[in-house]
Protein backbone atom coordinates (compact mmCIF):
# COMPACT_ATOMS: atom_id res chain seq x y z
CA UNK A 1 0.00 0.00 0.00
CA UNK A 2 1.44 3.63 -1.07
CA UNK A 3 0.26 6.72 0.71
CA UNK A 4 0.97 9.78 -0.26
CA UNK A 5 -0.20 13.50 0.90
CA UNK A 6 -1.48 16.13 -0.39
CA UNK A 7 -0.87 15.21 -4.02
CA UNK A 8 -2.14 16.55 -7.45
CA UNK A 9 -4.78 14.74 -9.52
CA UNK A 10 -3.81 15.92 -12.55
CA UNK A 11 -2.19 13.17 -13.49
CA UNK A 12 -5.20 10.65 -12.18
CA UNK A 13 -8.02 12.51 -14.54
CA UNK A 14 -8.23 12.77 -18.06
CA UNK A 15 -9.55 15.96 -18.41
CA UNK A 16 -6.49 16.97 -16.84
CA UNK A 17 -8.19 19.41 -14.38
CA UNK A 18 -5.50 20.35 -11.27
CA UNK A 19 -7.17 19.55 -7.89
CA UNK A 20 -5.08 18.60 -4.45
CA UNK A 21 -6.00 15.31 -2.50
CA UNK A 22 -5.23 15.31 1.36
CA UNK A 23 -4.33 11.79 0.96
CA UNK A 24 -4.20 9.56 -2.24
CA UNK A 25 -4.14 5.53 -1.32
CA UNK A 26 -3.06 2.76 -4.08
CA UNK A 27 -4.51 -0.25 -3.00
CA UNK A 28 -2.61 -3.32 -5.64
CA UNK A 29 -3.67 -6.53 -3.79
CA UNK A 30 -6.14 -7.70 -1.18
CA UNK A 31 -3.79 -7.68 2.13
CA UNK A 32 -4.13 -3.83 1.31
CA UNK A 33 -7.16 -3.56 1.26
CA UNK A 34 -7.73 -5.59 4.80
CA UNK A 35 -5.20 -3.42 6.42
CA UNK A 36 -7.14 -0.28 5.19
CA UNK A 37 -10.16 -1.50 5.86
CA UNK A 38 -8.52 -1.91 9.55
CA UNK A 39 -7.24 2.12 9.73
CA UNK A 40 -8.92 4.66 11.40
CA UNK A 41 -8.59 6.67 7.67
CA UNK A 42 -12.23 5.57 6.90
CA UNK A 43 -13.93 6.79 10.19
CA UNK A 44 -12.31 10.61 10.49
CA UNK A 45 -12.72 11.82 6.74
CA UNK A 46 -14.32 10.89 3.21
CA UNK A 47 -12.87 8.91 1.01
CA UNK A 48 -13.44 8.42 -2.57
CA UNK A 49 -12.70 5.25 -4.76
CA UNK A 50 -10.72 6.70 -8.14
CA UNK A 51 -10.51 4.10 -11.17
CA UNK A 52 -8.09 5.40 -14.63
CA UNK A 53 -9.94 8.80 -14.27
CA UNK A 54 -11.70 8.86 -17.53
CA UNK A 55 -14.97 9.83 -16.26
CA UNK A 56 -14.56 11.89 -13.68
CA UNK A 57 -14.86 15.97 -13.42
CA UNK A 58 -13.35 17.61 -10.09
CA UNK A 59 -14.79 20.60 -9.56
CA UNK A 60 -12.39 21.55 -6.33
CA UNK A 61 -9.72 20.14 -4.32
CA UNK A 62 -10.62 16.93 -1.84
CA UNK A 63 -10.38 16.91 1.87
CA UNK A 64 -10.24 13.75 2.37
CA UNK A 65 -8.68 9.97 0.83
CA UNK A 66 -8.71 8.77 -3.01
CA UNK A 67 -8.57 5.31 -2.96
CA UNK A 68 -6.56 3.76 -6.18
CA UNK A 69 -7.31 0.09 -6.55
CA UNK A 70 -4.02 -0.81 -8.87
CA UNK A 71 -4.86 -5.05 -8.78
CA UNK A 72 -3.14 -6.19 -11.76
CA UNK A 73 -3.81 -9.22 -13.29
CA UNK A 74 -5.38 -11.10 -16.90
CA UNK A 75 -5.87 -14.67 -16.27
CA UNK A 76 -7.75 -17.38 -18.34
CA UNK A 77 -9.52 -19.14 -15.42
CA UNK A 78 -12.13 -21.94 -17.65
CA UNK A 79 -12.00 -23.34 -21.33
CA UNK A 80 -14.74 -24.82 -22.68
CA UNK A 81 -15.65 -26.02 -26.36
CA UNK A 82 -17.28 -22.06 -27.00
CA UNK A 83 -15.80 -19.83 -24.32
CA UNK A 84 -13.32 -18.97 -22.17
CA UNK A 85 -13.59 -17.25 -18.94
CA UNK A 86 -11.74 -14.38 -18.20
CA UNK A 87 -10.48 -12.62 -14.98
CA UNK A 88 -8.93 -9.43 -15.41
CA UNK A 89 -8.27 -7.01 -11.90
CA UNK A 90 -9.69 -3.63 -11.64
CA UNK A 91 -6.29 -1.86 -12.27
CA UNK A 92 -5.53 -3.22 -15.76
CA UNK A 93 -5.69 -0.58 -18.52
CA UNK A 94 -8.80 -1.62 -20.54
CA UNK A 95 -7.25 -1.00 -24.02
CA UNK A 96 -4.78 -3.49 -22.82
CA UNK A 97 -7.47 -5.86 -21.96
CA UNK A 98 -9.36 -5.95 -25.05
CA UNK A 99 -5.91 -6.18 -26.47
CA UNK A 100 -5.65 -9.37 -24.75
CA UNK A 101 -8.48 -10.96 -26.01
CA UNK A 102 -8.16 -10.36 -29.43
CA UNK A 103 -4.57 -11.57 -29.64
CA UNK A 104 -5.76 -14.48 -27.74
CA UNK A 105 -8.68 -15.08 -30.50
CA UNK A 106 -11.25 -14.27 -27.79
CA UNK A 107 -14.33 -12.26 -29.41
CA UNK A 108 -17.04 -10.20 -27.60
CA UNK A 109 -15.40 -6.96 -26.54
CA UNK A 110 -13.37 -6.23 -30.03
CA UNK A 111 -16.22 -3.27 -30.42
CA UNK A 112 -14.75 -1.54 -27.11
CA UNK A 113 -11.29 -0.80 -28.58
CA UNK A 114 -9.09 2.07 -27.17
CA UNK A 115 -11.93 3.05 -24.81
CA UNK A 116 -9.69 5.10 -22.29
CA UNK A 117 -9.91 4.11 -18.53
CA UNK A 118 -9.27 1.09 -16.11
CA UNK A 119 -10.65 -2.43 -15.92
CA UNK A 120 -12.74 -1.74 -12.46
CA UNK A 121 -14.60 1.04 -13.60
CA UNK A 122 -15.71 -0.61 -17.06
CA UNK A 123 -18.82 -1.90 -14.88
CA UNK A 124 -19.79 1.21 -13.11
CA UNK A 125 -21.12 2.57 -16.39
CA UNK A 126 -21.59 -0.53 -18.46
CA UNK A 127 -19.29 0.77 -21.24
CA UNK A 128 -20.12 0.64 -24.82
CA UNK A 129 -19.98 1.82 -28.44
CA UNK A 130 -20.13 0.56 -31.82
CA UNK A 131 -23.72 -1.58 -30.69
CA UNK A 132 -21.71 -3.36 -28.00
CA UNK A 133 -21.74 -3.12 -24.51
CA UNK A 134 -19.76 -4.95 -21.78
CA UNK A 135 -22.80 -6.37 -20.12
CA UNK A 136 -23.23 -8.13 -23.04
CA UNK A 137 -20.70 -11.00 -21.90
CA UNK A 138 -20.16 -9.75 -18.85
CA UNK A 139 -20.06 -13.07 -16.26
CA UNK A 140 -19.41 -11.78 -12.91
CA UNK A 141 -18.33 -8.79 -10.63
CA UNK A 142 -16.36 -9.84 -7.45
CA UNK A 143 -16.07 -6.75 -5.05
CA UNK A 144 -15.22 -5.51 -1.52
CA UNK A 145 -17.06 -3.23 1.07
CA UNK A 146 -14.30 -1.06 2.21
CA UNK A 147 -16.56 0.17 5.40
CA UNK A 148 -17.65 -3.64 6.87
CA UNK A 149 -14.86 -5.53 5.21
CA UNK A 150 -17.44 -7.65 3.19
CA UNK A 151 -16.73 -9.48 0.29
CA UNK A 152 -18.82 -10.48 -2.47
CA UNK A 153 -19.25 -12.03 -6.35
CA UNK A 154 -21.98 -10.38 -8.07
CA UNK A 155 -23.80 -11.68 -11.33
CA UNK A 156 -24.50 -9.62 -14.55
CA UNK A 157 -28.41 -9.93 -13.15
CA UNK A 158 -26.84 -8.53 -9.75
CA UNK A 159 -25.33 -5.68 -11.50
CA UNK A 160 -28.21 -4.14 -12.85
CA UNK A 161 -26.96 -2.89 -16.12
CA UNK A 162 -28.54 0.10 -18.19
CA UNK A 163 -27.45 2.40 -20.46
CA UNK A 164 -24.14 3.67 -18.94
CA UNK A 165 -25.78 2.55 -15.70
CA UNK A 166 -25.41 0.07 -13.07
CA UNK A 167 -25.80 -0.91 -9.69
CA UNK A 168 -22.60 0.74 -8.86
CA UNK A 169 -24.06 3.95 -9.83
CA UNK A 170 -26.75 3.51 -7.41
CA UNK A 171 -27.12 0.88 -4.37
CA UNK A 172 -23.60 -0.04 -4.81
CA UNK A 173 -22.26 3.23 -5.20
CA UNK A 174 -19.20 5.04 -3.14
CA UNK A 175 -18.01 2.09 -0.41
CA UNK A 176 -17.91 -1.09 -2.68
CA UNK A 177 -14.74 -1.29 -5.01
CA UNK A 178 -14.44 -3.59 -7.36
CA UNK A 179 -11.41 -6.08 -7.08
CA UNK A 180 -11.82 -7.85 -10.73
CA UNK A 181 -14.55 -8.56 -13.62
CA UNK A 182 -14.98 -11.98 -15.26
CA UNK A 183 -16.11 -11.84 -18.87
CA UNK A 184 -16.97 -14.25 -20.76
CA UNK A 185 -16.24 -14.90 -24.14
CA UNK A 186 -16.28 -16.54 -27.47
CA UNK A 187 -13.42 -18.94 -28.41
CA UNK A 188 -14.91 -19.31 -32.00
CA UNK A 189 -18.15 -19.08 -33.88
CA UNK A 190 -17.69 -15.09 -33.11
CA UNK A 191 -20.82 -13.02 -33.37
CA UNK A 192 -19.33 -9.89 -34.56
CA UNK A 193 -21.44 -6.78 -34.43
CA UNK A 194 -20.84 -4.49 -37.27
CA UNK A 195 -24.08 -3.09 -37.84
CA UNK A 196 -23.47 0.52 -36.61
CA UNK A 197 -22.83 2.59 -39.87
CA UNK A 198 -19.65 4.22 -39.48
CA UNK A 199 -17.96 0.84 -38.25
CA UNK A 200 -20.16 -0.74 -41.61
CA UNK A 201 -18.17 1.79 -43.82
CA UNK A 202 -14.61 1.31 -41.98
CA UNK A 203 -14.29 -2.34 -42.27
CA UNK A 204 -14.98 -2.09 -46.08
CA UNK A 205 -11.03 -1.54 -46.25
CA UNK A 206 -10.52 -4.37 -45.02
CA UNK A 207 -10.12 -8.09 -46.86
CA UNK A 208 -12.56 -9.79 -44.22
CA UNK A 209 -14.28 -9.29 -40.98
CA UNK A 210 -12.36 -10.57 -37.95
CA UNK A 211 -11.51 -9.72 -34.33
CA UNK A 212 -8.72 -8.22 -35.44
CA UNK A 213 -10.00 -5.91 -38.33
CA UNK A 214 -12.86 -4.91 -36.48
CA UNK A 215 -10.48 -3.72 -33.61
CA UNK A 216 -8.72 -1.86 -36.11
CA UNK A 217 -11.41 -0.61 -37.74
CA UNK A 218 -13.27 1.05 -34.00
CA UNK A 219 -9.48 2.39 -33.29
CA UNK A 220 -9.20 4.35 -36.58
CA UNK A 221 -12.68 5.71 -36.21
CA UNK A 222 -11.80 6.56 -32.77
CA UNK A 223 -8.62 8.33 -33.26
CA UNK A 224 -9.73 10.55 -36.26
CA UNK A 225 -13.55 11.46 -34.22
CA UNK A 226 -12.34 11.90 -30.46
CA UNK A 227 -9.30 13.68 -28.80
CA UNK A 228 -6.81 11.51 -27.32
CA UNK A 229 -7.04 12.73 -24.16
CA UNK A 230 -2.48 12.58 -23.66
CA UNK A 231 -3.34 15.68 -26.31
CA UNK A 232 -6.60 17.96 -24.91
CA UNK A 233 -8.14 17.00 -21.85
CA UNK A 234 -11.20 15.08 -22.20
CA UNK A 235 -13.69 12.74 -20.88
CA UNK A 236 -15.41 10.95 -23.55
CA UNK A 237 -19.25 11.78 -23.41
CA UNK A 238 -19.56 14.10 -21.52
CA UNK A 239 -23.47 13.83 -21.75
CA UNK A 240 -25.53 10.55 -22.03
CA UNK A 241 -27.53 10.12 -25.02
CA UNK A 242 -31.47 11.63 -23.70
CA UNK A 243 -33.85 8.34 -24.05
CA UNK A 244 -37.43 10.20 -24.98
CA UNK A 245 -40.69 8.84 -26.06
CA UNK A 246 -41.92 7.79 -29.00
CA UNK A 247 -44.07 10.86 -29.80
CA UNK A 248 -41.37 13.22 -28.36
CA UNK A 249 -38.82 11.70 -31.02
CA UNK A 250 -41.54 12.17 -34.18
CA UNK A 251 -42.29 16.03 -32.92
CA UNK A 252 -38.55 16.87 -33.45
CA UNK A 253 -38.47 14.56 -36.52
CA UNK A 254 -41.16 16.77 -38.12
CA UNK A 255 -39.01 20.19 -37.89
CA UNK A 256 -35.90 18.27 -38.04
CA UNK A 257 -36.37 14.99 -40.76
CA UNK A 258 -32.36 14.41 -40.53
CA UNK A 259 -32.28 13.69 -36.36
CA UNK A 260 -30.66 10.60 -35.51
CA UNK A 261 -32.94 7.85 -33.69
CA UNK A 262 -32.19 4.27 -32.31
CA UNK A 263 -34.62 1.81 -30.81
CA UNK A 264 -34.49 2.13 -27.26
CA UNK A 265 -37.77 -0.01 -26.14
CA UNK A 266 -41.76 -0.51 -27.05
CA UNK A 267 -41.62 3.00 -26.27
CA UNK A 268 -38.89 4.83 -25.87
CA UNK A 269 -35.72 5.85 -28.46
CA UNK A 270 -32.47 7.23 -28.19
CA UNK A 271 -31.42 10.34 -29.48
CA UNK A 272 -28.27 11.75 -30.14
CA UNK A 273 -27.26 14.29 -27.95
CA UNK A 274 -24.02 15.12 -29.86
CA UNK A 275 -26.48 15.97 -32.92
CA UNK A 276 -28.86 18.18 -30.55
CA UNK A 277 -25.70 19.93 -29.43
CA UNK A 278 -24.40 20.34 -32.82
CA UNK A 279 -27.74 22.09 -33.71
CA UNK A 280 -27.33 24.80 -30.72
CA UNK A 281 -24.58 25.65 -32.49
CA UNK A 282 -21.83 24.66 -29.94
CA UNK A 283 -19.43 22.32 -32.40
CA UNK A 284 -15.86 23.25 -32.26
CA UNK A 285 -16.59 26.53 -29.98
CA UNK A 286 -14.54 27.71 -27.28
CA UNK A 287 -14.53 29.56 -24.62
CA UNK A 288 -11.28 30.42 -22.65
CA UNK A 289 -9.82 27.05 -21.49
CA UNK A 290 -12.48 25.22 -22.83
CA UNK A 291 -14.40 23.97 -25.34
CA UNK A 292 -16.65 21.62 -27.64
CA UNK A 293 -14.69 18.95 -29.46
CA UNK A 294 -14.52 20.20 -33.24
CA UNK A 295 -15.57 16.54 -34.32
CA UNK A 296 -17.60 15.32 -32.16
CA UNK A 297 -20.11 17.75 -30.29
CA UNK A 298 -20.45 15.17 -26.85
CA UNK A 299 -17.01 15.33 -25.94
CA UNK A 300 -16.38 18.94 -23.91
CA UNK A 301 -12.71 19.47 -23.64
CA UNK A 302 -9.65 21.26 -21.66
CA UNK A 303 -7.70 23.68 -23.85
CA UNK A 304 -5.20 23.74 -20.77
CA UNK A 305 -5.09 25.01 -17.29
CA UNK A 306 -9.21 24.31 -17.34
CA UNK A 307 -10.92 24.13 -13.78
CA UNK A 308 -13.77 21.73 -12.79
CA UNK A 309 -16.02 24.44 -12.99
CA UNK A 310 -15.26 26.23 -16.24
CA UNK A 311 -15.71 22.79 -17.27
CA UNK A 312 -19.58 22.86 -15.62
CA UNK A 313 -20.16 26.34 -16.72
CA UNK A 314 -19.76 25.23 -20.63
CA UNK A 315 -21.74 22.13 -19.65
CA UNK A 316 -24.75 24.67 -18.15
CA UNK A 317 -24.93 26.46 -21.41
CA UNK A 318 -24.99 23.69 -23.72
CA UNK A 319 -28.10 22.10 -21.47
CA UNK A 320 -30.03 25.12 -21.77
CA UNK A 321 -29.48 25.98 -25.63
CA UNK A 322 -30.30 22.19 -25.94
CA UNK A 323 -33.49 22.57 -23.49
CA UNK A 324 -34.48 26.02 -25.32
CA UNK A 325 -34.68 24.30 -28.68
CA UNK A 326 -35.49 20.86 -28.19
CA UNK A 327 -37.56 20.93 -24.85
CA UNK A 328 -34.96 18.04 -23.37
CA UNK A 329 -32.99 17.87 -20.67
CA UNK A 330 -29.29 16.31 -21.15
CA UNK A 331 -27.90 13.88 -18.14
CA UNK A 332 -24.49 14.19 -17.96
CA UNK A 333 -22.44 10.65 -18.31
CA UNK A 334 -19.50 12.25 -16.57
CA UNK A 335 -18.98 12.41 -12.42
CA UNK A 336 -18.58 14.62 -10.59
CA UNK A 337 -16.43 14.97 -7.44
N1 LIG B 1 -23.66 13.55 -34.41
C1 LIG B 1 -23.75 14.81 -34.91
N2 LIG B 1 -22.89 15.76 -34.44
C2 LIG B 1 -21.96 15.47 -33.51
C3 LIG B 1 -21.87 14.18 -32.99
C4 LIG B 1 -22.73 13.22 -33.45
O1 LIG B 1 -24.59 15.12 -35.76
O2 LIG B 1 -21.20 16.38 -33.15
C5 LIG B 1 -24.55 12.51 -34.96
C6 LIG B 1 -23.75 11.51 -35.81
O3 LIG B 1 -23.64 11.94 -37.14
C7 LIG B 1 -24.58 10.27 -35.69
C8 LIG B 1 -25.15 10.36 -34.28
O4 LIG B 1 -25.09 11.73 -33.90
O5 LIG B 1 -25.63 10.28 -36.61
C9 LIG B 1 -24.42 9.50 -33.27
O6 LIG B 1 -23.06 9.91 -33.21
P1 LIG B 1 -21.86 8.88 -32.95
O7 LIG B 1 -22.00 7.75 -33.88
O8 LIG B 1 -20.60 9.64 -32.98
O9 LIG B 1 -22.14 8.28 -31.52
P2 LIG B 1 -22.67 8.99 -30.18
O10 LIG B 1 -24.08 8.55 -29.97
O11 LIG B 1 -22.42 10.45 -30.23
C10 LIG B 1 -22.03 7.00 -28.62
C11 LIG B 1 -21.32 6.82 -27.32
C12 LIG B 1 -19.81 6.87 -27.52
C13 LIG B 1 -19.42 5.77 -28.50
C14 LIG B 1 -20.16 6.04 -29.82
C15 LIG B 1 -19.88 4.97 -30.86
C16 LIG B 1 -22.80 7.73 -25.60
C17 LIG B 1 -23.06 8.82 -24.64
N3 LIG B 1 -21.73 7.87 -26.38
O12 LIG B 1 -21.74 8.33 -29.08
O13 LIG B 1 -19.20 6.57 -26.29
O14 LIG B 1 -18.02 5.77 -28.74
O15 LIG B 1 -21.60 6.04 -29.57
O16 LIG B 1 -20.56 3.83 -30.56
O17 LIG B 1 -23.57 6.76 -25.64
C18 LIG B 1 -18.31 7.57 -24.31
O18 LIG B 1 -19.23 7.04 -23.70
O19 LIG B 1 -17.42 8.26 -23.72
C19 LIG B 1 -18.24 7.43 -25.76
C20 LIG B 1 -17.34 8.06 -26.49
Amino acid sequence: MNIYNNISLKPFNTFGIEAIAKTFIEISDINDLINFHNTEILKSEPYFILGGGSNILFTKDFAGTIIHPNFKGIEIIEKNKDFNYVKVFAGEIWDDFVNFCVTNNLGGIENLSLIPGNCGASPVQNIGAFGVEIKDCLESVEIYNIETGEKRTLTNNECKFGYRTSIFKTDFKHNWLIIYTTYKLKSSDYSFQTSYGALSEELKRHNEVSLKSIRESVINIRTLKLPDPKEIGNAGSFFKNPIVSIKKAEEINKIFSDAPVYKFSKTEVKLAAGWLIEQCGWKGKQIGNVGVHKKQALVLVNYGNAKGIDIINLSEKIKNSVFFKFGITLETEVNFL
